[in-house]
């Protein structure tokens, strides 16, 4: 991704994990680490929440979000933008008919940027099109978009590997075993495709036949020439993970509670398995967890996923930074 593209006429959308190339995302991870330095003193993040005291952004989330919500609104906090926030379609005009496109249209005359979660599937990318055509331009961030795309997840869980390998030669050469319903989880997706960014990756996908992750993934790992291999047997590759990275079952998108006649109990990461796992192994999740992920292992050191979340917030931070093009701002105070 061009990093000089907020320089364009068009404002920088954030649609889909694959826009983001090798240099951005150690831009990204780099930029992260910075401004975390100021989150050291009152003075930093004062400096921090005067960048973009003069934005406002719109937060559009109709589907259900904790993570994601929250960490936007936080790192729009930090940094000063005043937030609105829509959270049911049912409390807007949409209730009284108006389309999505007139209600994104609409938000964009009050702020200057929106992050849209919604449940249909390129939705991000047809308003920013729109968006893009209108008198007032503002970027998109997908937030989530049904079982299709979660790129700023996929930023933070790169974020998150990269600071766990960070003296172990980075996520370069790593074997990541990705578990769960591969099929609807937009989280997987998008970490996949941005895992063709790395070298000598290896990738298990593992999971019941019914949730096999995509042909468009397959395809784009084959094309990216990165290893993978599938199989419903996780006590077998758990030895080999550097990462261990877990998901529920997506059953919000079943049609006739179809998910209900799937075993997915032998895709369990319990307390008892860590023993098969490398000591320097980590566990991530992008949560909601359920009982994929015993509890007992949230004591384990090797378990990341409240970092992850903490990780997020950051992240999002330097996202916005980069959007408004105020990442140059961002220079490490003498100490
Ligand atoms: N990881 C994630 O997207 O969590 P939320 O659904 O709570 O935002």
């Amino acid at each position: 991704m061009d990093r000089g593209n907020r320089n364009s006429d068009k404002p920088m959308h954030i649609l889909s994990s694959s826009q983001f190339d090798r240099a951005y995302l150690d831009y990204i991870c780099l930029l992260t680490d910075t401004i975390r330095r100021f989150d050291k003193s009152k003075e930093g993040l004062l400096y921090l929440k005067g960048l973009l005291a003069h934005k406002r952004a719109m937060l559009y989330f109709t589907q259900p979000s904790t993570r994601t919500f929250l960490s936007f609104q936080s790192a729009a906090q930090i940094l000063g933008i005043a937030t609105s926030e829509i959270r049911d379609s049912a409390t807007s005009s949409e209730r009284k008919g108006e389309s999505i496109e007139d209600s994104l249209q609409t938000f964009s005359s009050y702020v200057d940027i929106i992050v849209m979660r919604t449940a249909i599937p390129g939705l991000c990318n047809r308003i920013a099109s729109l968006l893009d055509e209108s008198e007032r331009p503002v970027p998109i961030i997908n937030a989530g978009s049904g079982p299709d795309e979660h790129p700023t997840q996929s930023l933070l869980d790169i974020y998150t590997l990269n600071r766990s390998f960070i003296r172990d030669g980075g996520i370069d050469g790593k074997t990541i075993v990705m578990v769960g319903d591969l099929k609807r989880g937009r989280t997987i997706r998008s970490l996949s495709s941005l895992l063709t960014n790395y070298k000598d990756m290896r990738i298990i996908f593992v999971s019941p036949e019914e949730y096999r992750i995509g042909d468009d993934i397959r395809q784009k790992l084959t094309q990216a020439k990165v290893h993978f291999e599938e199989t419903d047997k996780l006590l077998e590759v758990l030895p080999f993970a550097d990462a261990v990275y877990m998901t529920r079952v997506q059953d919000e998108y079943d049609v006739e509670g179809e998910s209900r006649k799937v075993d997915y109990s032998r895709f369990h990461l319990k307390h008892e398995h860590l023993k098969l796992m490398k000591e320097k192994s980590v566990i991530m999740h992008p949560l909601p967890r359920r009982a994929e992920l015993d509890v007992a292992i949230d004591q384990d050191p090797r378990a990341k996923y409240w970092r992850q979340e903490r990780n997020g917030m950051w992240v999002r931070v330097a996202l916005l930074t980069q959007i408004f093009g105020v990442d140059s701002k961002i220079v490490l105070p003498e100490l």
